[in-house]
């Protein structure tokens, strides 16, 4: 098949994988996206015209557009996602591993074929600022437009990209089908997909394959499937992180500058706290977003961890979201968005569950997410929801006022702090800061949280949660956990101070089941007291587990919390501890093939304290 890449496309493997794809997948015609604002717009089009987009109301939310997917088709698949590595024990007890010869046997007849009577597209991305020494390049060919214009905003696409690769360049190769291939003169559905979804990494040669879904994760595969699930192998093999965090900027009112990297696991408000707007008392502090997902950090020749956010868009949970819980996203969300399972109201705007916890209006009726009449009424017989507990909106982090002037720096951003925090609604206190780089490691290798609704699957049960990493690492998470531990001597060997580790948790409940921290902006307290710690300003107090606040270091003003509701979310229960050593015991029983010695003694250590 002639694949027509343009004059630009030099790279000749990149030309010959387009053909060796297009002979098996067999599409009615190949695209080459060059990324520019006409394209996005004639895409967009193409997706109303097909019905998979509907045009929002112009006034309203201006150039943007709601997708609602089959509800089969919702949220990351993760017993469908698989680590193909040569050998099992290096994809751990925590991947789902096929042998990559009967893998790629499996995928075959899947693939042959699958894109009969479509498109297929080819998206050519940069993860992170084009030309950083800490960014890669990845080429996205899919049958699905929605995938290429989200790509649009959620990464730096376009024309620009194959000038990097040049005509030798590496790509990470990301082949991604629907897996709904059209006979001749059959109708298209506005969401195509496929029940036998498959999403696999090989991650020896670099390579991603994505069957049946057109969801986010799935589909977007820039995101968790290269910037951590391939982009760990690589960051193990070439001595940096790929991690599931936020980055965030603290400036003083003197105007100095910090900033932090935090790791929260899918949907605990990591995207809030990376727009987090301080409380007044904070007046001359300022937070800026660098990322809200993902973090790429390298240690350079001064032995600091410089991150850059391998993404330029943010593909956020939209339930819950409101100018209360994060102003800065919803004044990101007024333009140039496409919204996926929202609610549509009669006026053509969109709306989900929570919107209305800012005092805003609920609609008295709209078009929910499966298409279907709903009305207070309705939900309140029914349950239904306007919008999916998964719903998504997808947005260029320009759009966010609140960005990082360093956003888009090549050299990346110092990290002074790394935070942690899972969803415990009991035993984990609010803040404590580890005493060693290696108890950090470990307070992050123990991590656990509730489930939600970001992967298919139980919600609300406690998992281990490995520095929120469980889904997203492409590799033994034991030897994860050694990488990290390595960080210590590369950073200290050459003469950097290490960042401090915290573990957080905003989710402590009281006796009566609600929340004990009120969280969001509040939760700048908490940051506050961190920066006094990194600049050696606050003295805290040891406790088993670490170093905590005191009630006296914590900036209260504003804020009616007792020392009594402070102590609820920071006191340590040595019965729930006891049980947590234990459940930690389980889960390093489960990842013992290589488990770092090292934590084991932490472990010890924590144990004889608690005993002590
Ligand atoms: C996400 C997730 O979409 O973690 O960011 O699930
Ligand atoms: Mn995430």
């Amino acid at each position: 098949m002639q694949v027509n890449a343009p004059a630009y496309v030099k790279n000749t493997q990149l030309i010959a994988w387009v053909a060796e794809m297009a002979e098996l997948t067999q599409p009615a015609n190949i695209y080459w996206c060059d990324g520019s604002d006409e394209e996005y717009a004639r895409l967009c089009q193409l997706l109303v015209d097909a019905g998979t987009f509907i045009k929002l109301n112009e006034a309203k939310r201006p150039n943007s557009f709601l997708a609602c997917s089959d509800p089969s088709d919702v949220a990351r698949v993760e017993d469908r996602t698989f680590i193909c590595s040569e050998k099992k024990e290096n994809a751990g007890p925590t991947n789902n591993w096929m042998d990559p010869t009967e893998m790629r046997a499996t995928l075959k007849p899947l693939f042959t074929g699958c894109m009969k009577g479509r498109t297929l597209y080819v998206v050519p991305f940069s993860m992170g600022p084009l030309g950083s020494h800490i960014s890669h390049v990845g080429i996205e060919l899919t049958d699905s437009a929605y995938v290429a214009v989200n790509q649009k905003l959620m990464t730096r696409m376009g024309k620009a990209v194959f000038d990097v690769i040049g005509e030798n360049g590496h790509f990470v190769p990301c082949m991604h089908t629907v897996g709904a291939p059209l006979e001749a003169g059959q109708a298209d559905v506005k969401w195509p997909c496929n029940k036998n979804k498959y999403i696999v990494h090989f991650p020896e040669t670099r390579e991603i394959w994505s069957h049946g879904s057109g969801y986010g994760g799935n589909a977007l595969l820039g995101k968790k499937c290269f910037a951590l699930r391939i982009a760990s192998n690589m960051a193990r093999d070439e001595g940096w992180l790929a991690e599931h965090m936020m980055i965030l900027g603290v400036t003083n009112p003197a105007g100095k500058k910090y900033h932090v990297a935090a790791a929260f696991p899918s949907a605990c408000g990591k995207t809030n706290f990376a727009m987090l707007v301080p409380p007044a008392v904070f007046e001359g502090w300022k937070i800026t977003t660098v990322g809200d997902d993902i973090a790429w950090i390298k240690p350079a020749a001064d032995g600091k961890l410089y991150a850059i956010n391998p993404e330029a868009g943010y593909f956020g949970v939209a339930p819950g979201t409101n100018f209360q819980t994060n102003p800065n996203c919803m004044s990101s969300l007024n333009k140039n968005v496409i919204y996926t399972n929202v609610g549509l109201t009669d006026d053509g705007d969109v709306w989900w569950e929570g919107m209305e916890q800012d005092g805003g209006p609920i609609p008295a009726h709209l078009i929910d997410w499966q298409g279907k009449d709903w009305t207070p009424e309705i939900a309140k017989q029914t349950g239904a929801k306007a919008a999916h507990p998964n719903a998504r909106f997808t947005v260029a982090a320009t759009n966010n006022p609140a960005l990082d002037p360093e956003w888009d720096n090549p050299a990346g951003v110092a990290i002074d702090a790394f935070m942690f925090g899972g969803r415990r609604s009991t035993t984990v206190p609010l803040a404590t800061e580890a005493r060693s780089w290696t108890e950090g490691v470990y307070m992050a290798a123990t991590m656990g949280s509730e489930t939600t609704a970001a992967a298919v699957g139980q919600m609300g049960v406690v998992r281990r949660d490995p520095f929120a990493m469980l889904p997203f690492c492409g590799y033994n998470m034991s030897d994860y956990f050694q990488h990290w531990l390595n960080m210590e001597a590369k950073i200290t060997a050459a003469g950097a101070t290490l960042p401090r580790i915290y573990c957080v948790n905003w989710f402590r409940k009281g006796d009566d089941g609600k929340f004990v921290w009120p969280g969001y902006g509040d939760n700048m307290r908490v940051l506050k007291w961190i920066i006094d710690r990194v600049e050696g300003n606050a003295q805290g107090q040891e406790n088993l587990f670490g170093v905590s606040p005191t009630y006296g270091e914590i900036t209260w003003t504003g804020l009616n919390f007792s020392e009594a509701q402070f102590n609820t979310v920071t006191s340590i229960d040595k019965a729930a501890w006891t049980q947590e050593l234990q459940l930690h015991t389980e889960h390093f029983t489960q990842l013992q093939h290589n488990l770092p010695p090292a934590l084991q003694a932490t472990k010890a250590q924590l144990q004889a304290r608690l005993e002590a």
